[in-house]
């Protein structure tokens, strides 16, 4: 007898798609079933849903000091968002400033998730500040805290970026230590010259981010990367890539032997730099660095998906509001917060505009969003697999369930939805969390402060 049956569903297990049952115990799978026929002192009725492993957030911000504010969700209500999704673990960017110590930083980041934290967590460690003390710091919490990716922003001048000389030595550390390095590729300085030239033109609006960090911008950071990659042997992962010519420089990387993972986020495979151009300052709801691109860059990115240059799916969740934060950038677009938030969106909308149109297969939204993730950062197959030994977090999925995203029924913060009134197609119907059920027909029903660190 099992704690929970989740029964008649049709499973993706690692080994194709299968229909029957899973039971489950202490919160660990038991069984997997083909055919069916398990009983359970609970049973979870699933037939004619999907039962997917819970999804895999790459890359979110929840804790974010950033560009004079703070970004606007806690760990309770960016991860009940996340969960009613279908997302059952995040990989939070800890995100220091350039004078803080990293073992303060992590100790200050992971407090907070454990304080808060409804769904499972773990971390990248962004590196800003390089010394000694730094070092020594950064070799222990690999040894001892179970970090096992690194972070480094290539953009933001002044604030978070960082030298070539000390991204050399981080990635020979990365090697030393067998740490991924991932990272927000863009040319910093490039970004800085095209911002002051723009402004200085009276270019001020929203409409005006876009311009000033252009595809090539993205494409030479990620190029510059890869060669460092190159002559260190690092291996690296570049977050949120919005378009297909970043996506092309990676994939010639890849060629030479480079050992480059690509992930793309789900704004950028639906929203387009149009959304940005909105009037009245509306367009500042849409403003994320690297910016939203021409609709035909949405096509690239599908693509590459498909054919596995890229190999994973965030959201780059960082919500500021419109009222009192984005507006702080009025009279100069590079003063608006930075951010388009999808933390429950995700999955819906990977679904609706990548599945339901046939860009991509159901298989490989499950794989981006969950298996690969889980691959990638050393949790499978604790994490993203429906598979005897694996924890139980599992996803009931209502692909047939039709309706609206409104912001309404988000569970973040933020004061508006950047996908207000666009269809949805698809629903994670249940959610369980190592065996427990934490979320059904989008209300959250778990318990707060819930949810494990990953020691990875
Ligand atoms: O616009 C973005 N991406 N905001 C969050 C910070 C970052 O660069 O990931
Ligand atoms: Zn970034
Ligand atoms: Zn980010």
């Amino acid at each position: 007898m099992f704690d929970i049956v989740i029964k008649g569903g049709s499973m993706y297990t690692p080994g194709g798609v299968i229909v029957g049952d899973i039971g489950v115990i202490d919160g660990i799978i038991a069984d997997v079933q083909e055919g069916g026929g398990l009983d359970g002192d609970k049973v979870i009725d699933a037939v004619g849903k999907c039962v997917f492993p819970g999804f895999i957030d790459p890359h979110v911000h929840i804790h974010l000091p950033f560009m004079g504010t703070n970004a606007i969700d806690d760990h309770e209500s960016a991860s009940k968002a996340a969960l009613v999704g279908g997302t059952t673990t995040i990989i939070e960017m800890i995100c220091p400033g350039p004078e803080d110590e990293p073992a303060n930083s992590f100790a200050e980041w992971k407090g907070l998730a454990e304080e808060g934290c409804c769904c499972d967590f773990s971390f990248h460690l962004a590196v800003v500040r390089f010394d000694d003390l730094a070092k020594e710091q950064l070799r222990d919490l690999v040894a001892n805290e179970g970090v096992q990716s690194f972070k480094i922003f290539l953009a933001y001048k002044g604030a978070l970026d960082m030298n070539d000389e000390n991204l050399f030595k981080l990635m020979q550390l990365c090697n030393e230590l067998g740490v991924t390095l991932t990272a927000h590729c863009e040319n910093a300085e490039a970004v800085d010259s095209m911002q002051k030239k723009l402004l200085a033109e009276g270019k001020t609006g929203p409409e005006w981010h876009e311009p000033s960090r252009p595809r090539s911008v993205e494409a030479d950071g990620v190029n510059h990367l890869c060669s460092f990659a190159e002559l260190t042997g690092a291996t690296i992962y570049i977050v949120h890539t919005s378009c297909g010519m970043a996506v092309d420089r990676a994939i010639e990387a890849r060629g030479r032997g480079v050992d480059v993972t690509v992930e793309s986020v789900a704004p950028h495979l639906v929203l387009d730099k149009t959304y940005a151009q909105r009037p009245g300052f509306e367009g500042a709801k849409f403003v994320m660095s690297p910016p939203l691109r021409d609709k035909v860059e949405h096509d690239a990115l599908w693509r590459g998906l498909a054919s596995g240059a890229v190999t994973t799916i965030g959201t780059d969740h960082a919500p500021f509001n419109f009222n009192g934060q984005k507006d702080m950038g009025t009279d100069a677009f590079t003063l608006i917060p930075n951010g388009i938030p999808s933390i429950q969106e995700r999955v819906d909308l990977i679904h609706t505009h990548g599945v339901c149109t046939r860009k991509i297969e159901m298989q490989t939204m499950v794989d981006v969003c969950s298996t690969n993730v889980a691959k990638q950062f050393n949790m499978y197959p604790q994490k993203g697999a429906i598979a005897v030994g694996s924890d139980a977090d599992i996803v009931v999925y209502d692909s047939n369930f039709v309706g609206t995203f409104k912001h309404e029924d988000g569970l973040s913060k933020i004061d508006y939805s950047g996908f207000e009134g666009m269809e949805r197609k698809g629903r994670s119907d249940v959610v369980l969390l190592r065996g427990k059920v934490v979320a059904e027909q989008g209300e959250f029903v778990g318990e707060a402060g819930a949810g494990l660190y990953i020691s990875r």
